[in-house]
C-alpha cells in the first residue's frame, strides 16, 4: 500500500493549523464555542493516529496571538477547552509515552491554564516516543523578533559576534529549538493561508490544504493528507536529479 503508513515516507514532524471550528458551528446553527469543543475530539483522533503510526513530532496551532482578540468569551471557552483537555488527556499521554510541549508566549495564559499546563509539562517531560507542541498565544513573528532580541542582547554583553552569527544560531533560540522543521504543513477548512505558524520553519515544509473544516477532521483525512505527502518530491532548492539521484535516495 502506498502512502501515509509507508513508515519510508512518513513525516517525522507535521504541523496543523486548525481552522473551520467557527464555520462548522454556524453550518448548524450552533454557538462558535461548540465548534470549537468538537475541534477537540478532532485533536485526539489526530494524535492518537500520529502516535500509532510513530510520527515523533506533532504541533498544533492551538491559540494564536491574534486570538487574543476574539469575543471575552470565546476566549474564555478557549481556554476553558484547554484546561478541560489538559487535565482529560494527561493519563493517555501518560499511557502513551507522549511528551507534551510548548510554543508561544504560555506565561500570557490565564493562571488556571497555566497551573495545569506546568503540570503536564513537567510530569510529561521524560517522554520519548512523540512530542505534542501546542501553540498557544503564538505568533511565528513574534517569536523571530523574541530571537532576535536575544540574540541582541547576548551581542551587547559580548558572549556573541554578530558577524559571525549563523542561521544555527537563530533556530536554537526560536520556541521550536531542537525540534527538526516540520515537513508537512496541514490546514483545514479551504484557507490557504500561513498565518503567522512556524514562518522559519517551514521554510521548506510541504503543504496541504484540505477543505474539510477542523471538527470533521479525523484519521481518514490525516492518512490522506499523509497520502499526500508521501508523494511530493522535495527538493530543498535542488535539481530533481540532486534531490532524488537514480540509486534512489529519499529526500
Ligand atoms: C480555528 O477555527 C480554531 C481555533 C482558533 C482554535 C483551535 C482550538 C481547538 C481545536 C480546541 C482547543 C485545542 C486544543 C489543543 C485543546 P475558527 O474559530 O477560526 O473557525 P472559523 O474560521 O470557521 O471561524
Amino acid at each position: 500500500m502506498r502512502g501515509g503508513t509507508d513508515a519510508a515516507a512518513l513525516p517525522r514532524h507535521v504541523a496543523i493549523i486548525m481552522d473551520g471550528n467557527g464555520r462548522w458551528a454556524r453550518q448548524r446553527g450552533l454557538p462558535r464555542v461548540e465548534g470549537h469543543r468538537m475541534g477537540i475530539r478532532a485533536v485526539r483522533a489526530v494524535v492518537e493516529c500520529a502516535r500509532e503510526l510513530g510520527i515523533p513530532y506533532l504541533t498544533l496551532y492551538a491559540f494564536s496571538v491574534e486570538n487574543w482578540g476574539r469575543p471575552e468569551n470565546e476566549v474564555t471557552t478557549l481556554m476553558t477547552l484547554l484546561r478541560e483537555f489538559l487535565l482529560k488527556e494527561l493519563p493517555e499521554l501518560i499511557r502513551h509515552r507522549i511528551r507534551l510541549n510548548v510554543i508561544g508566549e504560555a506565561e500570557k495564559l490565564p493562571a488556571y491554564v497555566r497551573e495545569v499546563l506546568d503540570r503536564t509539562l513537567s510530569v510529561t517531560a521524560g517522554h520519548t516516543e512523540m512530542t505534542l507542541t501546542l501553540a498557544l498565544s503564538y505568533a511565528g513573528r513574534s517569536e523571530i523578533l523574541r530571537a532576535a532580541k536575544k540574540l541582541a542582547e547576548e551581542a551587547a554583553r559580548g558572549r556573541i559576534a554578530a558577524e559571525k552569527l549563523t542561521e544555527d544560531d537563530i533556530a536554537a533560540r526560536l520556541d521550536t529549538a531542537g525540534m527538526p522543521d516540520p515537513d508537512l504543513v496541514i490546514r483545514t477548512s479551504g484557507e490557504l493561508r500561513v498565518s503567522n505558524f512556524l514562518l522559519w520553519q517551514t521554510a521548506y515544509s510541504e503543504f496541504v490544504f484540505t477543505d474539510v473544516l477542523w471538527p470533521d477532521f479525523g484519521k481518514a483525512e490525516f492518512l490522506l493528507a499523509l497520502d499526500e505527502y508521501s508523494r511530493r518530491h522535495r527538493r530543498f532548492g535542488l535539481t530533481e536529479e540532486q534531490a532524488e539521484p537514480p540509486s534512489g535516495g529519499i529526500s
